[in-house]
C-alpha cells in the first residue's frame, strides 16, 4: 500500500513539473511573440482540463469546445499545453503540407514497449525509408495473395465460434488481426513460432496501457520483459530465414533485403521494432473496425439484408462455398464496402492523432508555439453535420457520393497516413462474406454504449452467440417465420 502511495505522490510530482516547465516555456514564448494564440482556456495550469476530459464522453469535451471557440483552439491535457484542430483545412495543414513542422509524439512508455525505431515515432529520411518497405509489402499484388490465407482464418475464427457459447467479440477479432498481422510480416510461420510470438506479444499487448514502472510483477514490467523474449524469438527467425536466402514479399523479407543508398542494411533493432510496431497498429484498430461492423449490421436488419442479398450471390456464383473467394470477387462487394466505409466513420477508432511543432508556426493568424501539442480530431470531422448530415444516423447510403475532400480520415493523413488500409478493408470484406451467408448471431444484453481501451470498443466487447445458418434451418418449417 505505502508503495502505491509513494508512487502515486512522486506522479504528482512529476506532472506538477512538467505543467511548470510547460507554464514556463509558454509564458517566454508568449512575450516574445506578435501573433496571438488560439482561443480557448487552458484550465488551471496544474492539471489542465485533463480532469474534465476524463470525466465526461471525450467527444462531449471536443464538440462543446468547437462549438464555442470554432475550428482551432488552445487547451491543457496531460501536462502540457495542446491545439485542438476541428477543421479538414487544419488538419491538412498539420498532417499532410506542413506536416515537416510537426513531428510524431507519443507517450515514452510506448515507445519503450514498442521499440523507439518504429516506423511512427520517426520523421524525415528513415521515416521514408521504413514507410516505403512497409507500404510496398502491404501492396495490392501483394494482397492479392494473402486472400486464400486470410479466407481460411476468417473461416476457421467463425466456425471456432458457433458452438453456442457466448463470446467476446473483440477479444476474438483481436486473435483473428493477430493472425492476420503474423501472415503479412512473416508468410509462413512454424507453429511452435507462432505461438511464442502470440503468447509473448499478448503480455506486452497488457502492458500497453498499465502505469508505467519497472517495479517487479507489474503489467508494465512483465510486458517489458517479455518484449525483451520477442527479441530474442525474432532474432532467430531472422538467422533461419538468413540461412535459407529466402527472398521473399512478406514485410519481414522486405526490411531483410533492404540496403540504403549506400548499401547498409537495417539492423536487427530496427527490423524487429518495426515488426512490432507493425502488429501493434495492425492488431486493435482491426479488431475494433470489426466489432463495431458486427454492431452496426445487428441493429440494422434492412441494411443486413441488402448486404446478405450482395453476398448471396457471390456465394452461389461460388458453388455454394466450395470455391474460394477470388480477390476480383473482394473488389466488387459494393454495399458490403459502403458499410465499411460508414462504420470507420461512425466508430472513428482512431478518434484523434498527436503531433508536436518543431518550431514556433503560424495558421491563419494564429501562432501555434514551438513544443506545443496538436490534435486533429478526426471523430469531430466525421461527425460534423456539415460535411455528414445526421451524422448520428448510420447510413452507408452517404458514401454513394465522395466525401469532400480531408473530410474523411479514418486512416489518418499524409506523410504518416495507414500503409495496412488496404489490408484491414480486405479482413472485412472477407469476414463479412462468410458472417452473412453462413452465420446468424445475437448481441447479448441490451446495454450500449462505448468503452475506451483506448480504442472505443462496443460496450463489454460486443458479448454474442453465433449459430451457422444451415443447421438453424434444417429443423424449421419455414426459415421467413424466424425474421417475424
Ligand atoms: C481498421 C483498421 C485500422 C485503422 C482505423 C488504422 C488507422 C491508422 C491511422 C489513423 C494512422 C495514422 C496515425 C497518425 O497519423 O498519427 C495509422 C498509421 C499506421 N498504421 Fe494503421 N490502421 C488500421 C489498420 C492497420 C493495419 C492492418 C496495419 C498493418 C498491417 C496498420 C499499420 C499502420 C502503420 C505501420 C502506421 C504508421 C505509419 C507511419 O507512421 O508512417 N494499420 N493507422
Ligand atoms: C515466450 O518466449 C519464450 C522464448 O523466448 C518462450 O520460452 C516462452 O514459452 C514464451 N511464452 C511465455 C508466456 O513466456
Amino acid at each position: 500500500m505505502e508503495e502505491r502511495e509513494g508512487i502515486i505522490i512522486l506522479l504528482h510530482v512529476f506532472v506538477f513539473l512538467v505543467a511548470l516547465i510547460c507554464y514556463i516555456f509558454v509564458r517566454r514564448n508568449q512575450r516574445d511573440s506578435t501573433n496571438k494564440l488560439p482561443p480557448g482556456s487552458l484550465g488551471w495550469p496544474y492539471i489542465g482540463e485533463t480532469l474534465q476530459l476524463y470525466s465526461q464522453d471525450p467527444n462531449v469535451f471536443f464538440a462543446t469546445k468547437q462549438k464555442r471557440y470554432g475550428e482551432i483552439f488552445k487547451t491543457h491535457i496531460l501536462g502540457c499545453p495542446s491545439i485542438m484542430l476541428a477543421s479538414p483545412e487544419a488538419a491538412r495543414f498539420v498532417l499532410v503540407t506542413q506536416a515537416h513542422l510537426f513531428k510524431p509524439t507519443y507517450p515514452k512508455s510506448k515507445e519503450t514497449l514498442i521499440g523507439p525505431l518504429a516506423l511512427f515515432f520517426h520523421q524525415g529520411e528513415y521515416h521514408t525509408r521504413l514507410r516505403k518497405l512497409v507500404q510496398g509489402s502491404l501492396s495490392l499484388d501483394n494482397l492479392r495473395s494473402l486472400v486464400p490465407d486470410i479466407e481460411s482464418m476468417v473461416v476457421s475464427a467463425l466456425d471456432s465460434w458457433a458452438d453456442g457459447r457466448i463470446v467476446h467479440t473483440f477479444h476474438e477479432m483481436k486473435r483473428l488481426s493477430f493472425e492476420v498481422g503474423i501472415l503479412a510480416i512473416f508468410g509462413h510461420l512454424e507453429a511452435s513460432q507462432k505461438e511464442q510470438l502470440k503468447q509473448n506479444y499478448s503480455i506486452v499487448d497488457k502492458g500497453y496501457n498499465s502505469f508505467p514502472t519497472k517495479l517487479p510483477g507489474t503489467p508494465f514490467k512483465k510486458a517489458y520483459l517479455a518484449r525483451k523474449r520477442l527479441q530474442k524469438i525474432l532474432s532467430e527467425i531472422i538467422s533461419e530465414r538468413k540461412e535459407k536466402r529466402a527472398t521473399e514479399k512478406y514485410l519481414l523479407g522486405c526490411l531483410m533485403n533492404s540496403k540504403d543508398d549506400n548499401g547498409k542494411t537495417l539492423s536487427e533493432d530496427q527490423i524487429a521494432d518495426n515488426i512490432i510496431g507493425v502488429l501493434f497498429a495492425a492488431q486493435d484498430t482491426t479488431a475494433s473496425a470489426l466489432t463495431w461492423i458486427l454492431k452496426y449490421l445487428h441493429d440494422h436488419p434492412k441494411l443486413l439484408e441488402s448486404v446478405k442479398a450482395e453476398q448471396k450471390v457471390i456465394y452461389q456464383f461460388n458453388d455454394d462455398g466450395h470455391l474460394k473467394l477470388t480477390w476480383a470477387q473482394t473488389r466488387n462487394m459494393p454495399i458490403t464496402y459502403k458499410v465499411i466505409l460508414e462504420s470507420l466513420r461512425m466508430a472513428s477508432i482512431i478518434s484523434f492523432t498527436f503531433r508536436e511543432a518543431v518550431t514556433d508556426v503560424e495558421y491563419k493568424g494564429y501562432r501555434i508555439p514551438k513544443g506545443w501539442k496538436v490534435m486533429p480530431l478526426f471523430r469531430n470531422i466525421h461527425h460534423n453535420p456539415e460535411f455528414f448530415p445526421n451524422p448520428q444516423q448510420f447510413d452507408p447510403s452517404r458514401f454513394e457520393v465522395a466525401p469532400k475532400p480531408n473530410t474523411f480520415m479514418p486512416f489518418g493523413s499524409g506523410v504518416h497516413a495507414c500503409p495496412g488500409n488496404e489490408l484491414a478493408k480486405l479482413e472485412m470484406l472477407i469476414m463479412i462474406h462468410h458472417l452473412v451467408t453462413k452465420y446468424r448471431w445475437e448481441v447479448e444484453g441490451s446495454e450500449s454504449g462505448i468503452q475506451y481501451g483506448p480504442f472505443p470498443v462496443p460496450m463489454h466487447g460486443l458479448p454474442a452467440r453465433f449459430q451457422k445458418e444451415s443447421i438453424q434451418e434444417k429443423g424449421e418449417v419455414c426459415g421467413a417465420c424466424y425474421d417475424t
